[in-house]
């Protein structure tokens, strides 16, 4: 990571609001969870993220006040309040108790940004049932890899994607039900359950489930180097986490609208599109529509966001349409905007410094951390590249191949963090083994290289793992090659990450093929094809390779690290474990 630009100061006491954090010094030397646990407890004790996010406003003095404005593609807007959302909610908690949704059941959503699919993740909550969002643009082999390896009890899901759902049904046993939201209100036809007309029976009053802090929550999938995506388990305390880095990082105040690019299908788009947000009771704006650099900056004028969160691959999409795009807009709304998901390029924080006067801030943190971990701040100059420091009351370290604290600057190491903190993972579902393969000692290994400089800062160097992050996605690549190895004339897949300007890695797949199988142009595309329809775009190859034989070990493992070594004409390391 470059180290060469030069840091970006901050004039505290002139910025347009103080910082919920004016020192971050005094904040980490008086942290306390405890104190955050107080700023949100219930009088009786329980903790439930619906409740959190959505009664406690209803409740109080923001009932009216707008939690979501949403708006579609089509340019229409839609408001609701924090108390037509709890009423929402309940109706939908209602409807999944009517078709009997236990404590701990795991329901599936498969759906577009659209205003139901929050009311239905709240409603679930408040059942105390697991809420498991997918990302829309999968095929239907990722949705049916993930619902089997948690026994999903239903889908909640759009008529626009229920094909890719019927296509999956009968290979998910657990699944009793399908449930489809029309937008357009017709009746939804055949054996799935008609989510408006459910509703339309259920009451808008709801006791929500008993939920004490240990008792599950949500759920997101995340890809490791072997083996099928794991679902990483979340209790419902981690709306502490979520809440403090909300006020902290997002420094979020009572009058800001924010936004939040994510997607509900993956953990940005929840901890930071639904929990952080609306358990600091501000409203946000959800668009339902994907990138687009002209109509990103319309959504910031139109309703005068004032905090935005987004990530490395939409800003270096914006950096490449031009700074003339912004300078369309009135863009005096936005006072701060921070970035996650992949390592952010110096250029990509100081190009919103150009293009409309403030700088990205990024920060870090995964799946499994369910909240940020790793931060820049208002309060804080930003050094460009770098990835902040640690939150208050999160210790970070870099340590060696022997799990020793790397204390000299700038070395090398794994980065790690010091266990326990409320939103980390539980469980991975299913999978406690590898769940206690995360730990070593008292620290969370995370998987991720990087190093520290001697002011606490913290610099991304790359990931342990042969996981592929492109576009802020992680994609593991044995998903990959399994879906590969499926088409007849395949005999081998190797799929590695190959480095891109704009979404920092490609998908990029090594095939050897059976006899009688010809490496045409024609074929390649078919086998591109063939990835597609199966797991979809944002997962599928972009570009495939044919080999005569791809590099194995001698126990028959396909070595990534060398079919990347090759691609990129880099030194090929150790190969003293190549077959002949
Ligand atoms: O490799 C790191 C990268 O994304 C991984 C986490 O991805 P995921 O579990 O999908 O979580 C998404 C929520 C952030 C990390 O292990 N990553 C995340 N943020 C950064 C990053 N790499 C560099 N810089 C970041 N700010």
């Amino acid at each position: 990571m470059v180290m060469d630009y030069a840091a970006i100061e901050k004039d505290v006491a002139n910025l347009p609001v103080t910082p919920n954090m004016p020192d971050y010094e005094a904040l980490c030397g008086s942290w306390s969870w405890d104190a955050i646990r107080a700023e949100l407890a219930r009088p009786d004790g329980l903790v439930n993220q619906a409740y959190e996010c959505i009664d406690r406003h209803a409740l109080g003095a923001s009932r009216d006040k707008d939690a979501m404005i949403w708006e579609a593609t089509d340019g229409s807007i839609e408001r609701y309040t924090f108390e037509g959302m709890r009423k929402q909610s309940n109706r939908f908690a209602g409807v999944l108790k009517g078709l009997g949704v236990q404590k701990a059941d795991r329901v599936f959503f498969f759906a577009d940004r659209i205003p139901e699919l929050y009311f239905a993740i709240f409603g679930t909550l408040k059942t105390g049932a697991i809420a498991a969002p997918l990302f829309s643009a999968f095929g239907p082999v990722p949705v049916a890899e993930r619902v089997r390896r948690a026994d999903g009890i239903g889908i909640v899901t759009t008529l626009r994607l229920l094909p890719k759902i019927e296509a999956i049904r009968d290979a998910c046993p657990s699944i009793k039900w399908v449930m489809v939201i029309d937008r357009n209100g017709d009746p939804v036809a055949g054996q799935n359950l008609d989510y408006q007309q459910l509703m339309a029976a259920s009451s808008d009053e709801f006791a929500i489930e008993r939920t004490g802090s240990e008792d599950w929550s949500i759920m997101h999938f995340t890809s490791g180097t072997t083996g099928l995506p794991k679902g990483a388990a979340h209790v419902h305390e981690a709306v502490t986490g979520h809440y403090a880095t909300g006020k902290y990082v997002l420094d979020l105040h009572p009058d800001d609208i924010y936004w939040c690019t994510a997607d509900p299908g993956w953990v940005t788009g929840t901890s930071y599109g639904i929990f952080a947000p609306w358990s600091n009771g501000v409203t946000q704006v959800i668009y339902e529509g994907g990138f687009g650099s002209a109509k990103w900056f319309e959504i910031i004028q139109r309703h005068k966001v004032t905090v935005w969160y987004t990530a490395p691959t939409a800003i270096r999409m914006l950096m490449k349409a031009g700074t003339a795009i912004p300078q369309r807009f009135d863009t005096s709304s936005l006072r701060y905007c921070m970035s996650v998901g992949e390592p952010l390029n110096p250029e990509g924080v100081i190009w919103g410094q150009e293009a409309f006067g403030l700088a990205f801030h990024d920060n870090w943190w995964q799946t499994e951390t369910g909240a940020i971990m790793i931060a820049n701040y208002p309060c804080l100059p930003i050094r460009p590249g770098s990835m902040g420091k640690p939150f208050p009351g999160i210790e970070a370290a870099i340590i060696d191949d022997e799990f020793h604290e790397i204390t000299e600057p700038m070395r090398e190491g794994q980065l790690a963090v010091k266990h326990p903190w409320p939103s980390m993972m539980r469980t991975y579902w299913n999978d406690k083994e590898r769940y206690d393969s995360r730990f070593k000692g008292e620290w969370y290994i995370t998987g991720d290289r990087a190093k520290r400089d001697a002011d606490g800062y913290f610099w991304f160097i790359g990931r342990d793992d042969d996981v592929i992050n492109t576009a802020g996605h992680l994609v593991g690549p044995f998903e990959v090659e399994s879906a590969l190895i499926e088409h007849p004339a395949v005999a081998e897949a190797g799929v590695i990450g190959k480095p891109d300007p704009v979404a920092m890695e490609i998908v990029k797949a090594f095939v050897s093929l059976k006899d009688g199988y010809e490496p045409t142009e024609a074929l390649r595309r078919e086998l591109i094809g063939h990835a597609r329809a199966r797991l979809g775009p944002g997962v599928a190859p972009r570009e495939i390779d044919f080999l005569p034989t791809l590099p194995k070990t001698r126990s028959g493992k396909i070595m990534r690290r060398l079919l990347k070594a090759r691609e990129l004409g880099l030194p090929e390391g150790d190969t003293s474990t190549l077959e002949d």
